[in-house]
């Protein structure tokens, strides 16, 4: 497994699971917005020339929002996500930003333990953000290491 920046040749792949993973995916068009985006850094991990995950982050001011992570289903339990928070965090370290928040879902448990093993604590909460089902998110965030 290898992690790199995303790049057109993976957005499609990218575009597939977010509809696999996710009730309100975003579309093609708006994953391919982000490789151009000077805001945006995103990942994938690859398993050869597949996207088995995938995360995505924009940056405003030396805080970053991190806005996407799924890993594939048949490729989860075996480290994947955490490799790419932690490469998403190495990434971020290098270009000064000195924040990272984040919005889960309060019932997507395994999310909560992955950023919590990664020193992610529970900052707020914002209720009915998320449609498709409705339901509250918890805002978590890290201080990261100048
Ligand atoms: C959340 C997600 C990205 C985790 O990816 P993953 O590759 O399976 O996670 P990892 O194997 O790297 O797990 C790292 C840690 O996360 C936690 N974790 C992962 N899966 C878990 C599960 N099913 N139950 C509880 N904790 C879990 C554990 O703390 C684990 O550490 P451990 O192996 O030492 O116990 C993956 O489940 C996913 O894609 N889910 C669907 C999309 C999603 O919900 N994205 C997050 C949106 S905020």
């Amino acid at each position: 497994m290898e992690i790199v920046k995303m790049d057109l040749c993976h957005a499609s792949q990218v575009a597939e699971l977010e509809k696999q993973c996710f009730s309100d995916p975003w579309s093609l068009n708006a994953v391919t917005g982000e490789i151009t985006n000077p805001l945006s850094l995103w990942l994938v991990a690859l398993n050869g020339e597949k996207v088995i995950g995938y995360i995505g982050s924009q940056s405003v001011l030396g805080e970053a929002d991190m806005m996407n992570l799924a890993v594939c289903p048949d490729g989860r339990s075996n480290g994947v996500g955490q490799a790419l928070v932690q490469a998403l965090i190495d990434a971020l370290v290098g270009a000064g930003v000195s924040r990272l928040t984040l919005e889960v879902r309060v019932s997507n448990t395994p999310a909560i333990r992955l950023y919590e093993k990664l020193g992610f604590q529970t900052i707020g909460r914002r209720p009915n953000y998320y449609y498709h089902p409705k339901e509250d998110a918890l805002i978590m965030g890290k201080e990261l290491p100048a």
